[in-house]
């Protein structure tokens, strides 16, 4: 398994894994055509015997001083090999933000633990942001102190 950047190539194999990786809240076409295709976006697969096993975006929110983990996802054949955690750091280290955030679903229990082993802590709760009435949890990550110096008396 290798992790390699990818490109709007990947469009056809990125929205086949997000349909079985996301039953409920897999992304329209347009979507797929901009994380793979929009300036700025750290976007990586794992890649295994050719084929995109797995997937990683995240974007920068300079408004926000955060980088956001926009999806993340392995393959069911292939998750538990510690693939999504890889993923997880491959994008974090091209990530210049002081703290990362991302959203779950709240009964997301696989991908929560993952986060938490990672050093991702709850922060917020969004009540009802999925479409099926489901609250997404938000989490965070602090990857770096902030680059400007603490004000002093
Ligand atoms: C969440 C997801 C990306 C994890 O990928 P993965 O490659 O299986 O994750 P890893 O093998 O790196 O697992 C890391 C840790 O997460 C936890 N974890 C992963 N899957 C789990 C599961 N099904 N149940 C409980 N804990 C789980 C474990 O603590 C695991 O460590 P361990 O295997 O040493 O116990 C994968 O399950 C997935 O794609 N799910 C569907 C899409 C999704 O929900 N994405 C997240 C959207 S926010």
């Amino acid at each position: 398994m290798e992790i390699v950047k990818t490109s709007i190539t990947d469009l056809n194999a990125l929205r086949n894994l997000e349909k079985t990786c996301f039953p409920l809240d897999a992304w329209p076409l347009l979507d797929l055509v901009a994380v793979l295709s929009f300036p700025g976006v750290v976007r990586l697969k794992a890649v295994e015997n050719g084929q995109m096993i797995g997937f990683v975006a995240a974007e920068t929110r300079p408004h926000e001083n955060t980088d956001w983990i926009a999806t993340l996802c392995v393959h069911p054949a292939y998750q538990r090999r510690g693939i999504g955690s890889q993923l997880l750091e491959a994008c974090e280290s091209q990530l210049t933000m002081p703290s990362t955030r991302l959203c779950v679903r709240a009964n997301n229990t696989a991908a929560i633990h993952m986060y938490q082993r990672a050093g991702y802590l709850f922060i917020d709760t969004w009540w009802k942001y999925y479409r099926d009435g489901a609250d997404a949890l938000i989490m965070e990550k602090r990857l770096r102190q902030p680059s400007y110096e603490p004000y002093r008396l």
